[in-house]
């Protein structure tokens, strides 16, 4: 006969995910934001800039941020946003704005469209990023491409996911026959020539090279394995947070370009599939185009 030991009944009870709705709330709005994007292609009424002629918003950008704000804070009313749109331009201003949000036990991170110049010129090659930080930790990172439909979710210590599909990040070893993004934020006094340095040294040594003009999808690209690598000097916490997560619950790494752990406040981003990510490091290193020269 089976005995059950009320000692052990806990250890019985079904696991239950904490995170899944946070989960399911990143999902829906990425998806509402998404659509909304999609709609809105080709048709921008307000074209504006921040920092510079390069550094392109529009009407749309700053009402998908109000809609994704609504929807998460209709479930969390007391947790934290910070988004790409509700902070002044410049990284001193995004330095502050995240030092603040830091102090808050769950902070969502969001970039309502990543790929905005994209966007604006129907390239089709943009997304919603949006991650969750629970007590510091990055624990939700959800990125949707509504131009393909692919929705990439990940979940800490539970794995990322493509439409439900295991992510993976690729095997590949050698410089030689690995596919590597890059990109190219609006400043120019600071950031192209650092990333230019990297490009000059890392291409002849790859395979090719990408600049898609959305960080957060390189991101879920290496996550998945499209790409084995990538990096870029000068990005902000809303255009990586949520790809980061992809990757590491895809089996990557990711660094800032001295090889040290990442962290939200991150700005120099390297992240691969492992097997490339000293190779990257090591050649933006020798190019001094890591960012942290001067
Ligand atoms: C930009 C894109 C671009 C990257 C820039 C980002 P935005 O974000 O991710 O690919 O090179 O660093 O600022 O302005 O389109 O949200
Ligand atoms: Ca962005
Ligand atoms: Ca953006």
């Amino acid at each position: 006969m089976n005995s059950v030991n009320p000692e052990n009944r806990k250890e019985r009870e079904p696991y239950v995910v904490t995170s899944k709705g946070y989960t399911a709330v990143a999902i829906n709005a990425a998806a509402k934001a998404g659509e909304w994007i999609k709609s809105r292609q080709g048709q921008v009424k307000e074209l504006g800039s921040k920092t510079s002629a390069q550094d392109l918003v529009t009407e749309v950008d700053k009402g998908v941020e109000q809609m994704i704000r609504r929807l998460i804070l209709t479930h969390y009313p007391d947790h934290a946003i910070l988004g790409e749109e509700g902070v002044e331009p410049g990284a001193d201003n995004v330095a502050f704005a995240l030092e603040e949000a830091r102090k808050h036990d769950y902070l969502w991170i969001v970039d309502p469209i990543d790929g905005t110049t994209n966007f604006v010129h129907g390239f089709p090659f943009y997304c919603v990023s949006i991650a969750l930080v629970a007590s510091g930790e990055l624990t939700v990172g959800v990125i949707y491409d509504p131009i393909r439909d692919e929705m990439f979710v990940a979940e800490k210590g539970k794995g990322a996911y493509m439409h439900g599909i295991p992510a993976a990040v690729s095997a590949e070893r050698e410089p030689g026959s690995s596919l590597i993004a890059m990109g190219f934020p609006p400043d120019r006094v600071f950031a192209q020539p650092a990333n230019m340095a990297g490009l000059q040294q890392i291409l002849p040594q790859v395979r090719g090279i990408r600049a898609g003009g959305s960080a957060a999808l390189h991101l879920a690209y290496v996550a998945i394995g499209r790409v084995d690598g990538y990096w870029e000097v000068g990005l902000s916490p809303w255009d990586c947070a949520a790809g980061v997560l992809l990757v590491q619950e895809s089996g990557g790494r990711v660094t800032d370009t001295l090889g040290k752990p990442y962290d939200i406040g991150t700005r120099h981003v390297v992240a691969s599939n492992g097997g490339i990510h000293d190779f990257l490091v090591t050649s933006l290193g020798e190019a001094k185009g890591t960012g942290f020269e001067s």
